[in-house]
């Protein structure tokens, strides 16, 4: 019933494919969309009750549209088989191993299923790089796929996706440009005008910025290694707020109401985390090495310089004010995931910040809403004394600090009293995130330590 041109599959289900296909199935009704992975406990994970990520807004999306032109499947070879447009959203991290170790992006994955479609097509496909890669991969996807000596043709588009974990249905739903880059022969611009076409649905003309292929590749990694650049740069101020009694918060305001800089993306906190910044930066940094570029590499691998620093500065202020000891002590996270409304806790600030506490003998109890099986995994085999409670006034019962780590929405509706009237004295709360009520926790008896601002304490 579906017509073969518009039967589409994404092979990768993870953070980016589920999401993304939901939103094409759920915006094209005429379009049949198969999302297919290897990975059998996610593809029933999507086929259940209970999807296998959690994201605010999804799961109604993907009830509307599951079963009726949006399938889930573990049978990537016959999803291949029948579909023309194929998305690649598989994982691309980064290398740890060989040539280019610590940095360059790990393309196995990537090149693993570029075999698949060549071995497993029957007729022309157009494939869409939609994970984040190195400038030029299209080049070499594009060589694997015309090696098939069945005569088949296909097109490599690049189609970045840029939406963020927490907020990707409304990114999706509203992007702010979606970029499409196609070869510039003949082939490459028809190919190029379907994926347009399949945008167009629900994405208005203005927003669809369509280039050659490799400003493309490039512009995705850009984009996060400039976002990541500001947080940077914010985070580094907060060191030199700290100092002198400025107070990062109205710093941040001051600054991006200049329109040319901008308010978003400047909240200063722990450092940032999740699966893409760093390793993007990283792979941005062996490319400019690759191109013999030493100066620009190191520029750009000096925001992930910055963002190691935060992380351990902030655990360092915490030691230090709590009389250059934490351990025997019990210390309370509020937040172990990347970020708020997620449960993802790749490369989450948490994890590196729970692992020097627990170096230093601290008790760690860690609470948060969404991600506590993740960190459960995370710190599986990393020696210390942790648990991980869901109840913020069990986590905090007896402890001698509080941190937030996690800018959770909820955290700032708790009951500090109560929470306060249970720990040990004198009480701590290091705020990594600055988003509780400061002045409020002084007054209750907390001794305050925001990030990038001056103390309330009743020690000092
Ligand atoms: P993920 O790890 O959540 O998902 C990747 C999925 O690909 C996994 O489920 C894995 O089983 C599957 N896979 C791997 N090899 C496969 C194969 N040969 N055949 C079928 N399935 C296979 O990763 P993610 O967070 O969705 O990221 C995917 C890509 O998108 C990355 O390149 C990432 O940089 C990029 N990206 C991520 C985000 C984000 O917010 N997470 C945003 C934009 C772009
Ligand atoms: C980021 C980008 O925002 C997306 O555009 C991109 O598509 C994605 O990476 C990707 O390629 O994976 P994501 O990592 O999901 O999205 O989340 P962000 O909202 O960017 O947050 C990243 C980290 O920065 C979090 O740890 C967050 O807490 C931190 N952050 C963010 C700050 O510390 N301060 C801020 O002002 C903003």
């Amino acid at each position: 019933m579906f017509k073969k041109e518009k039967t589409i599959l994404c092979i990768g289900a993870g953070y980016v494919g589920g999401p993304t296909m939901a939103v094409i199935a759920d915006k094209c009704p005429e379009y049949k969309v198969i999302v297919a992975d290897i990975n059998q406990e996610r593809i029933d994970g999507w086929n259940s009750e209970t999807l296998p990520i959690y994201e605010p807004g999804l799961e109604s999306v993907v009830k509307r549209a599951r079963g009726k032109n949006l399938f889930f499947t573990s049978d990537v070879f016959a999803a291949i088989k029948e579909a023309s447009i194929i998305f690649v959203s598989v994982n691309t991290p980064t290398k740890t191993f060989g040539e280019g170790a610590g940095k360059a992006a790990n393309l196995q994955y990537w090149e693993a299923t570029a075999r698949s479609i060549v071995e497993h097509s029957e007729d022309d496909k157009i494939v869409i790089e939609k994970s984040t890669l190195p400038v030029r991969t299209a080049e070499a996807m594009h060589r694997i796929l015309q090696s098939n000596d069945k005569g088949l043709n296909f097109d490599v588009i690049s189609n970045p996706e840029f939406m963020a974990e927490g907020t990707a249905i409304d990114d999706l739903n509203t992007p702010d440009r979606v970029l499409i880059g196609a070869m510039e022969d003949e082939s490459g611009q028809i190919a190029l005008q379907r994926i347009v076409d399949l945008y167009s649905c629900w994405v208005p003309k203005e927003r669809i910025k369509t280039t050659n292929v490799w400003s493309s590749e490039l512009s995705k990694l850009v984009a996060n290694a400039m976002l990541a650049q500001r947080i940077s740069s914010i985070n580094s101020i907060s060191a030199i707020c700290e100092k002198t009694d400025a107070n990062i918060v109205d710093v941040s305001e001051a600054i991006g109401l200049d329109s040319r800089i901008g308010a978003k993306f400047l909240k200063a906190g722990v450092g940032f985390g999740g699966s893409c910044f760093q390793k993007d930066i990283l792979n941005l940094t062996y490319l400019c090495e690759y191109y013999n570029l030493p100066e620009v590499a190191k520029y750009w691998e000096s925001v992930v310089d910055i963002n190691n620093y935060q992380e351990s500065r902030f655990v360092k202020r915490m030691i230090r004010k709590m009389f250059n000891t934490v351990a025997g002590k019990k210390v309370t996270l509020f937040g172990f995931a990347f970020k708020a409304d997620t449960g993802d806790t790749r490369e989450a600030p948490a994890k590196y910040i729970s692992k020097m506490l627990l170096e230093e003998h601290a008790q760690l109890a860690i609470s948060d809403p969404e991600a506590l099986e993740n960190a459960a995994k995370d710190l599986d085999g990393i020696e210390g004394d942790y648990e991980l409670i869901k109840c913020p006034y069990e986590a905090a019962k007896g402890a001698h600090a509080i941190a937030i780590i996690t800018e959770w929405n909820e955290f700032k509706d708790y009951d500090y009293k109560k929470i306060f009237d249970s720990m040990e004295k004198p009480a701590f709360i290091f705020d990594g995130r600055n988003i509780l009520d400061h002045k409020k926790l002084y007054e209750i008896g907390f001794n305050v330590y925001p990030l990038g601002q001056q103390a309330l304490s009743h020690l000092e």
